[in-house]
C-alpha cells in the first residue's frame, strides 16, 4: 500500500541511538556522572520508531521509559556504552549519539568503599573511548552518523571541528544562549551543521519537535544514499 511507505519512510532501516549520562565508578558506592536527563535521545528513539525504523537505544541511567517496540540496552559506563554500540554499529543505517558520555573515568576504581582519611584526596582519571569518533572512523557511505555538541564559546567553530574530527555527517549544536534549552529542560534550540557545509538554525521548540527535525535530516540523507 502506497500510503504505508509514506507513513513509515524508515521501514526496513535500523537505527542506533545513545542517550543519557554515563556513570563512572569511583568505588562500589560512588560514581562520576552528569546532569543529562536523556530526554533528547529518548525523543529521537521514539520518533525513529514512529517512522518505521528498527531502533536500538543504548541508554545510560535515566528516569525514562522507552516504548516496548524499542530495543533498549541499559548501560552505566562509557566503556559499556561503547561495547553495546560497537555490537550493532555495522548493521545500523542511522546512528544518533545524543548521550553525554564521560570524557574521563577513574583509572583504578576501588573494589571496596574508600574510607575518609587525608585532608586532601585525588582520583586519577583516564580518557574514555570516544564512541562517536571511533564509530565515525569505521563508518561507510551507506550510514548516516549524527553527533551532538554543547559548547559555551566559539560554538560554531568547535562544532565544525567535531564534525570533521569525528567523521560525522551532521552535528547537532545545542545552543546555550537560550534559558529554555539543554540539560533537564523539555525544550531545545539547535543548529544543525552538515558535512556539506550547510548550517541550519531552528527555533526553540519541544525536544519531540527537535527530534522530528533531526529525523527529517536523517531521512533525506538516507534517501540520497538509496
Ligand atoms: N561522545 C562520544 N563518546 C565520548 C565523548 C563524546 O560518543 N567519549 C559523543 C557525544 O555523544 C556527542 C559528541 O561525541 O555526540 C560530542 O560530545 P562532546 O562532549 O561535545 O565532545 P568531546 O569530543 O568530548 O569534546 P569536549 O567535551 O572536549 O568539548
Ligand atoms: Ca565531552
Amino acid at each position: 500500500e502506497h500510503s504505508l511507505t509514506a507513513d513509515k519512510p524508515l521501514a526496513g532501516k535500523s537505527a542506533l541511538v545513545t542517550a543519557g549520562p554515563t556513570y563512572e565508578a569511583i568505588d562500589p558506592v560512588r560514581f562520576i556522572g552528569n546532569h543529562s536527563s536523556g530526554k533528547m535521545g529518548y525523543a529521537i528513539a521514539e520518533e525513529l520508531l514512529r517512522l518505521g525504523a528498527s531502533v536500538t537505544l543504548v541508554s545510560g541511567p535515566t528516569h525514562l521509559q522507552a516504548s516496548t517496540g524499542i530495543n533498549k540496552i541499559a548501560v552505566q559506563s562509557a566503556q559499556q556504552m561503547y561495547d553495546s554500540c560497537a555490537q550493532v554499529f555495522d548493521r545500523s543505517d542511522i546512528i544518533i549519539m545524543s548521550a553525554a558520555v564521560a570524557d574521563y573515568t577513574p583509572s583504578n576504581p576501588a573494589t571496596e568503599k574508600i574510607k575518609k582519611k587525608a585532608e586532601d584526596f585525588s582520583i586519577q582519571l583516564k580518557k574514555t573511548t570516544d564512541i562517536l569518533g571511533t564509530l565515525g572512523a569505521c563508518k561507510t557511505a551507506k550510514q548516516t552518523l549524527i553527533g551532538f555538541a554543547l559548547e559555551t564559546n566559539n560554538e560554531l567553530a568547535h562544532a565544525q571541528d567535531k564534525l570533521v574530527r569525528k567523521n560525522a555527517d551532521f552535528i547537532v549544536l545545542n545552543s546555550m544562549q537560550d534559558k529554555g534549552a539543554g540539560f533537564g529542560t523539555d525544550t531545545n534550540k539547535v543548529t544543525i551543521l552538515s558535512r556539506q557545509g550547510d548550517i541550519n538554525t531552528f527555533e526553540l521548540k519541544s525536544k519531540e519537535e527537535v527530534a522530528k527535525d533531526i529525523c527529517k535530516i536523517a531521512i533525506t540523507h538516507q534517501q540520497a544514499i538509496d
